[in-house]
């Protein structure tokens, strides 16, 4: 039996995509690994649903990063911050699921911090607005990547 990987991209700015830089669709366009997953990331539904519209035509699976704990990231609403915000996060949701092509998958942490655990609420939005499959990564944002939990 012949074994199939996904290759994943390492995340995007939806930002980069609609506004500034043509190198990010460029360097998205250039790589012709399959089937590939690639992973957004923003807090603005807008920037969003069109990147999805996107980069959704160079992937078999669009994802939606609401993980990532770096400062320069979460400073702007985006990544693991949307998990402070769950009105936001479902209207970033629906944006991409709207505008993409292909399934939406999402990953998620733990919640921002243990006294904000919203992986459950977060994990229904997601099921009740078309995400296909949910990454969770088992810590929250306060525990960046440490090892103890
Ligand atoms: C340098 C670095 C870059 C990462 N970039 C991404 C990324 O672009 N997208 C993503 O979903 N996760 C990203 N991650 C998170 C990992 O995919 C993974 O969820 C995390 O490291 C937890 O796994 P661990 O418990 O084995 O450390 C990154 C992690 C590191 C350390």
């Amino acid at each position: 039996m012949e074994i199939h990987g996904l290759v994943c991209n390492e995340m995007v700015s939806s930002k980069a995509i609609c506004y500034e830089d043509s190198k990010t669709l460029a360097m998205l366009k250039s790589v012709d690994e399959k089937p590939i997953s690639m992973q957004i990331f923003g807090s603005d539904p807008e920037s969003m649903g069109k990147s999805a519209m996107e980069v959704s035509k160079l992937c078999d699976i669009l994802d939606i990063n609401m993980g990532c704990p770096a400062p320069k990231v979460v400073k702007n609403g985006d990544g693991s911050k949307l998990l402070t915000d769950l009105g936001l996060a479902k209207a970033v949701i629906q944006a991409v699921v709207e505008n993409s092509s292909k399934p939406v998958t999402l990953k998620i942490r733990k919640g921002w911090s243990n006294e904000n655990l919203v992986y459950k609420e977060i994990s229904k939005i997601a099921e009740d607005n078309g995400i296909k499959a949910i990454v969770v990564h088992g810590r929250t944002r306060q525990e960046f990547y440490s090892r103890e939990s």
